[in-house]
């Protein structure tokens, strides 16, 4: 029975884990749950799965939480800024899944590795910001990093049971998003209702913007770059419309291998807590029939800034990645607002990193400065572009 501590169960990777966890309930139970807003939802899991701790980062009244939880039967209560850390740092489990959103997941992910424990990880952020580091960290403390992404996860099955050395190139797949093929005039027009809508994957609301901006295929590359320890020269992207399949590996032959199902997060994530072995589950059923036809288009990054700035980023290496992964956050979230254009979400990012200074990724502290940078940088490239919209 492995013991899981479930971080960010109230999102919907987190939704999505704990429906794995419920058929899987012979092999897997729940130790720990956390939150960042959410508070009743958070509380209404917890009063069906019984978890020994409960995590939130801001409840609408800390001693109400707390005496709540109590009744609930957890028996450690963390809150606040801290609280992710500290639950990571003081319960006991065999796995860490983390489901968080944003750069807040970077610090309970290192954290797990420290103590040699397995991280499934959905939080694309860390491996961005930090991928290094916390890479160095698993390997120094034995532990490893089994990716959630549906397109790690399948760069991981593909390449079991084949030689690094025969590996040409990654292949990320991308729907292309709701927006592919349209004019900068059609794309100045979007509102953050028609870019939610994703036409194959249901997701929250910051993966869904950057899928629609292809910057979430940015993150994907770097994060690919840092997992497999590849140089970003060997990683490359294609649209595959369908969604059906969720990376390819190709050969120095020239031959393909690729990994396809319907698009469905609960398939990564149970992979990701049995690899290398595979359970049997119901959750997810579809033939081959029903896939269709596949079709593919070619991705040229120059015409997605946002991509592009994500494949130049990786390349600087040092803090750069990390601050155009805070910058978007920012952008993303402004977006979201109102207060700026689809299209401004490229140019926020393109004045973030031209303003912050790249420094050599040391250490933690180091990438999370060049973060809090970032995020002071994006909010000033905010307000100029709202100070010329108005104008
Ligand atoms: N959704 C997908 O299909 C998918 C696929 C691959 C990778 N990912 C990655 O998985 C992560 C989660 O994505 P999601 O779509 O599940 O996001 P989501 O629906 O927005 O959920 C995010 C979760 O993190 C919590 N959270 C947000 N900000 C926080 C903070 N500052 N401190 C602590 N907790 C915080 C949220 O809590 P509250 O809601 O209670 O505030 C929620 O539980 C992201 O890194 C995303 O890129 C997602």
């Amino acid at each position: 029975m492995k013991r899981i501590l479930l971080q960010g169960s109230t999102g919907s990777i987190g939704l999505s884990s704990l429906s794995v966890i419920a058929e899987q309930r012979e092999h897997f139970r729940i130790v720990g749950l956390s939150a960042g807003h959410r508070e009743d939802e958070l509380l209404e899991q917890a009063s069906r799965i019984h978890p020994c701790s409960l995590a939130i980062l801001r409840p609408r009244n800390v001693d109400v939480f707390r005496s709540r939880a109590a009744e609930l039967g957890a028996k450690r209560v963390y809150v606040g800024e801290l609280a992710f850390q500290q639950q990571t740092e003081d319960e006991q489990y065999d796995v860490l899944l983390n489901a968080v959103m944003g750069s807040a997941g970077v610090r309970p992910t290192i954290s797990a590795l420290s103590r040699g424990i397995n991280v499934a990880l959905a939080n694309k952020e860390t491996l961005v910001a930090a991928g290094e580091i916390v890479m160095k960290c698993a390997r120094d403390n034995g532990a490893t990093v089994l990716p959630i992404d549906s397109e790690h996860s399948a760069l991981q099955q593909c390449m079991v049971g084949e030689r690094r050395d025969d590996v040409r190139k990654l292949w990320l797949t991308t729907s292309g998003g709701p927006f592919w093929g349209r004019s900068k005039e059609e794309l100045a027009r979007v509102t953050p209702l028609d870019a939610l809508a994703h036409p194959t994957w249901a997701m929250g609301p910051k993966i869904t913007i950057d899928s629609a901006t292809l910057f979430n295929k940015g993150l994907e590359v770097i994060e690919a770059c840092r997992l497999f320890d590849w140089h970003v020269s060997k990683v490359d992207v294609v649209r595959q419309r369908e969604s059906v399949i969720h990376s390819m590996i190709e050969f120095v032959d020239g031959s393909f291998k690729a990994q396809l199902s319907v698009p469905d997060m609960r398939l990564p994530i149970l992979y990701a807590l049995t690899f290398p072995d595979r359970l049997e589950s119901s959750l997810v059923e579809s033939r081959p029939g029903s896939f269709g036809a596949l079709h593919f288009d070619e991705v040229n990054s120059i015409d997605h800034p946002c991509l592009h700035m994500a494949f130049q980023a990786v390349a600087d290496g040092g803090t750069t990645p990390a601050v155009l992964s805070a910058a978007d956050e920012i952008a993303v979230q402004a977006f979201l607002n109102e207060e700026i254009g689809f299209l401004s979400i490229a140019e926020v990012i393109a004045e973030t990193l031209s303003s912050v200074p790249r420094l050599p990724a040391t250490d933690l502290d180091t990438v999370m400065q060049a973060d809090a940078h970032a995020r002071r940088a994006a909010r000033e490239a905010i307000v100029g572009t709202s100070k010329k919209v108005t104008c």
